[in-house]
């Protein structure tokens, strides 16, 4: 085969109490990435869709190529070549795992017309170099729901520890995301690096709540567990009318609410489509009556992650 298509969704990295460690790949949106060998060795990027000309075109800066790169590099391959085409189906520094999806679709199609000499998730920490690129840090909570589909935990990251848990069949996700930009590296570099055993403490039960939650579809247990007290009060401050749009989505069927990923998209869990539906209505109109244009996604949880999507 010469020519593959990929796709890699969007995706909910921290899900309120676990920064760094939890995330859930959605349905759509998500983005596509075409590679096609060509004879001359080196990869070429030949068209990026949707970006409005932001992201690097070299080879060596994009996150859609540098994973590319890595994984030619690991396999010992010095003189294959391809040309590139992202098509870009989300906003950038959006809390969607944007850059994520670029780097899983880039991995996950390089992997496909090589023949697949990795597996899934040997395919992980070359889809994390794309994000170190892309944010300076290599956290997995994006890329790992984006390639392997479910709710990711990452036990631990030296060595890389992950898995999926179960979630209810009517688990849905309401990601909601305002016209503005936040930058996941300032939005890291703002956190604080000490936090209280107090803070510690609520945190460990709310992580543990979150899981075992999720595993006995328990939607109390679930509700009562997505709080954040250490990161969100710090990074919602970057979001406008955070306090009330969440209030919003508690108040119209939501089991909670909090930032997705970095921000400045706000995502909610909910039992049921229409809950779902009605929590991101109230969320989207909250934020217009603030004079701030928002889009909303509806999905259930993607238990598929990444796809080759030749036919
Ligand atoms: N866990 C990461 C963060 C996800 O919150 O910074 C964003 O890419």
């Amino acid at each position: 085969m010469n020519y593959i298509k990929a796709f890699a969704p969007a995706s909910v990295a921290n899900v309120a109490c676990g920064f760094d460690i939890f995330g859930f790949a959605i349905q759509e949106p998500g983005d596509i990435v075409e590679i096609c060998r060509r004879d001359e060795p080196g990869i070429v990027i030949t068209d990026i869709t949707g970006d409005d000309g932001r992201l690097p075109r070299s080879a060596d800066k994009n996150a859609v190529t540098v994973v590319m790169l890595h994984l030619l590099k690991h396999l010992g391959i010095n003189d294959f070549g391809c040309e590139v085409v992202l098509h870009k189906n989300m906003p950038l520094g959006s809390g969607m795992g944007s850059s994520a999806a670029s780097a899983v679709a880039g991995v996950i199609a390089m992997n496909e017309l090589l023949g697949n000499p990795l597996s899934r998730k040997e395919l992980l920490p070359f889809a994390m170099e794309g994000e170190r690129i892309a944010s300076g840090s290599a956290h997995a909570d994006n890329v790992g729901p984006s390639l392997l589909g479910g709710f990711v935990v990452i036990r631990s990251y030296n060595p890389l520890d992950i898995f999926t848990i179960p979630v209810p069949d009517d688990l849905y996700c309401t990601l909601v995301h305002p016209d503005i930009e936040i930058n996941t590296k300032d939005a890291r570099y703002i956190l604080r690096n000490e936090v209280s055993l107090k803070n510690t403490i609520a945190q460990m039960g709310n992580v543990a709540g979150l899981v075992a939650g999720l595993m006995k579809s328990d939607y109390d247990l679930i509700s009562r567990s997505m709080v954040d007290v250490i990161i969100e009060p710090v990074r919602s401050i970057l979001i406008p009318e955070f306090k009330e749009v969440k209030e919003a989505a508690l108040k119209n069927g939501a089991l909670g609410c909090s930032i997705s990923g970095a921000g400045p998209s706000m995502f909610a869990l909910s039992k049921g489509l229409e809950n779902a539906k009605q929590a991101g209505d109230a969320m989207q109109k909250r934020f217009a009556e603030a004079g701030i244009e928002a889009s909303t996604h509806v999905s259930a949880i993607n238990m598929q992650g990444a796809a080759v999507l030749n036919d």
